[in-house]
């Protein structure tokens, strides 16, 4: 019974594909094509959709390549200005709410970041079905799996074509605001291009006091890894949320 539970559809850590993803996909694709970004209308939703799926579909959900993705990247290449883009580490939400006031973009503003946006999807080697029962976790099952490395080769592009300043929003309740090993600080901070100026936001959380700060050891690290680069960089720590967006 234990080998049957392992080899099954349940064996994963991590939660199973959303519900009606392809509906999902293609429903998000015309909406962001047709009405949020009209200037992409010109992109054919039913051939990204296609793209995605056959990305994964029937393969093992731990061997996911950047390679898997290339065709579906090819076919929805961002046109978002290289100077306006807002990372984030922990603070997504934030950093939408921030990017919108102030007309720049985060990742989710882009056609592939939108479409994918708090989705989960996996397959099944062997299977035409997307597994909605389980799907591997990152630190549980295995790093390669589809949704890691999709957002992985998403975040590379979007950091190494980006250009002027970009911002950074991180959350300074945390012992650590800068993360190794999170996607901001595997892939992205090490892939900004020289030149570029890293602008560095610490918000803490309402009602929590701030924790780390611009001179504390992850920031430090930070800036170690974009001098190397020849990355400027600027920060500023010590702010609330409310300080960050602008309303006092
Ligand atoms: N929706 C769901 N999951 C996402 C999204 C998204 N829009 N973007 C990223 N993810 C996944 C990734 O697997 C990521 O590791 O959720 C995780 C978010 O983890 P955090 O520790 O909060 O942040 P981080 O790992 O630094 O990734 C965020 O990467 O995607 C880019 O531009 C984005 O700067 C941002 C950074």
């Amino acid at each position: 019974i234990y080998k049957w539970y392992r080899s099954g559809l349940n064996r994963w850590h991590g939660p199973g594909s959303t519900p009606d993803f392809q509906d999902i996909i293609e429903d998000r694709c015309y909406n962001y094509t047709q009405r949020i970004r009209p200037d992409s209308r010109s992109r054919n939703c039913q051939e990204i959709k296609q793209a995605f799926m056959s990305a994964f579909i029937s393969k093992d959900p731990c061997k996911a390549t950047k390679e898997d993705y290339r065709r579906l990247i090819d076919l929805a290449d961002p046109t978002v200005p290289c100077n306006k883009r807002v990372l984030w580490s922990k603070t997504k939400e934030l950093a939408r709410e921030y990017a919108k006031l102030r007309g720049l973009v985060t990742l989710e503003d882009t056609l592939l970041g939108f479409l994918a946006d708090r989705l989960h999807w996996c397959g099944e080697p062997g299977s035409p079905d997307l597994n909605t029962w389980s799907c591997p976790d990152w630190e549980k099952d295995c790093r390669t799996n589809y949704r890691s490395v999709f957002w992985e080769v998403l975040s590379e592009r979007f950091a190494e074509s980006a250009c002027g300043t970009v911002q950074v929003v991180l959350d300074g309740s945390l012992e650590n605001a800068f993360n190794e090993m999170s996607i901001f600080g595997r892939v992205e901070a090490p892939n900004l291009k020289p030149m570029v100026t890293l602008q560095a936001w610490l918000v803490h959380d309402p009602g929590k006091p701030p924790r780390d700060s611009c001179s504390g050891s992850s920031i430090t690290k930070l800036k170690s890894i974009l001098s190397e680069r020849n990355v400027r960089f600027i920060c500023r720590d010590n702010l609330s949320r409310d300080e960050f967006l602008g309303r006092f």
